[in-house]
């Protein structure tokens, strides 16, 4: 009996959580690509910038700023429609307005990116690099998600601050221990950011580092003990401390040199797993479909900017296979705050360097 309720809650639930995924697409889905390419004269993207103002609830405080805004929301739906138009011969992704269509891409980069440097690992790292290292996994399914199975908390907005790299590592955390202990802890971000040291908080940081930090303080705190302030803040060392909530037992990483990609696809199918990326101008206005990095060419290093979560992969018909991950910018942006990305390429980086630098927790079934 309890377990047919559970099962019909179970389904419930999915049922819910597709529903509702839908319909957020539909409402966060501001302006269509068609409706896009009627807005030409400056007229018409007047009344456009001025809509997308009311939606995303900007006021600006000069005329000036007013003008500098317009100008380069101008310049974002042109590149917007100019990629949109070019993409549809290659790809299938396109691009859209969010919340960031009156930034440029420099100014972007500079508030929610991390500059592309190696300087912030200081630490001896204690756990295990996978760099070169195959793995196989024969029975791993075709395709996973790890949302439906409860591992993968709301999608969280990291605001005006480069920590991408916490929200990435914490949503690690909480994917293994759902993963061992069926149940989801929710963990905070603002820990990594005022307390790892060895991270440099909202100016950026590294997924695995914070794995380090977690493990040497034996532990984190929940989202709600200590919540996030999109600051740097000073540490509170009670809560250091004393609220140690969810532990792990040790972390895998590789760095600056790509995993092999069988290997990142058998470490996605056993829990959600942090990676590094490279965020170019195309994927801060990425809206739907499966980004290949049509834009964006390595030049053969291992460059990156940015970091998310891996929550599950599947196919869209042969020669389409993708992955699925949760970015911290909000439900507005992209997939209801996710975003697919193309797999099996056959480059060795991956999709805008996707598979150059990642980690995973450990952790053991007690
Ligand atoms: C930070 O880096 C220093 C220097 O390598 C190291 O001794 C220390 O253990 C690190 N701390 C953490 C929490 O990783
Ligand atoms: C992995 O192998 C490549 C090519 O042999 C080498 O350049 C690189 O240093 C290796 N990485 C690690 C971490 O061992
Ligand atoms: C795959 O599944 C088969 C049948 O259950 C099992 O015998 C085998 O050990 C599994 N292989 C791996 C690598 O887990
Ligand atoms: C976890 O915390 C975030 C940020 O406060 C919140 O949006 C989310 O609803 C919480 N719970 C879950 C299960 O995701
Ligand atoms: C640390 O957090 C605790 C619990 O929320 C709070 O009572 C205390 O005032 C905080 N300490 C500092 C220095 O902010
Ligand atoms: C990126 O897009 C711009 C604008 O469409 C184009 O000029 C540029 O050549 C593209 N770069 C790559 C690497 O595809």
């Amino acid at each position: 009996m309890a377990s047919v309720i559970t099962k019909l809650l179970f389904f419930l639930f999915l049922w819910y959580s597709l529903i509702c995924l839908a319909s957020s697409v539909r409402d966060d889905y501001f302006i269509s690509n068609q409706d896009l390419d009627m807005v030409n004269s400056e007229k018409e993207v007047s009344e456009l910038f001025q809509a997308w103002k009311q939606k995303w609830e900007r006021e600006y405080q000069t005329l000036e700023e007013e003008t500098t805004r317009f100008e380069t929301f101008k310049s974002n739906l042109e590149y917007i429609k100019e990629r949109n138009a070019k993409i549809k011969s290659s790809s299938d992704y396109s691009l859209g307005l969010n919340q960031f269509s009156d930034t440029s891409y420099e100014e972007f980069s500079k508030i929610y990116l991390l500059k592309t440097t190696n300087s912030i690992i200081k630490s001896d790292l204690v756990g295990t690099e996978m760099s070169n290292i195959t793995v196989s996994c024969p029975n791993a399914t075709s395709s996973l998600d790890w949302r439906l199975s409860g591992a993968v908390t709301n999608v969280k907005n990291q605001g005006a601050c480069g920590s991408c790299w916490a929200f990435s590592a914490t949503g690690a955390i909480e994917g293994i221990n759902q993963v061992v202990s069926q149940w989801l802890p929710n963990l905070s971000e603002q820990q990594l950011i005022s307390c790892d040291k060895n991270n440099s908080g909202c100016e950026g940081g590294i997924h695995f580092e914070a794995l380090q930090y977690v493990l040497k303080n034996g532990g984190i705190a929940t989202e709600r003990d200590y919540p996030y302030k999109a600051s740097n803040g000073v540490c509170n060392c009670t809560l250091e401390t004393n609220n140690k909530f969810a532990t792990i037992d040790g972390y895998n990483y590789w760095w600056n040199s790509p995993i092999p990609e069988v290997s990142l696809f058998c470490a996605v199918a056993k829990q959600p797993i942090s990676v590094s990326f490279f965020a170019d101008r195309d994927f801060m206005s990425y809206k739907s479909g499966i980004f290949d990095g049509a834009n964006f060419t390595s030049g053969g290093s291992c460059g990156h900017n940015h970091a998310m979560l891996i929550v599950g992969y599947g196919s869209l018909g042969a020669d389409n296979d993708y992955w699925i991950l949760k970015n911290s910018w909000g439900t507005s942006w992209g997939q209801c705050g996710y975003v697919f990305i193309k797999r099996n390429t056959g480059l060795a980086h991956g999709v805008n360097n996707i598979n150059c630098a990642g980690s995973y927790p450990t952790k053991q079934i007690k």
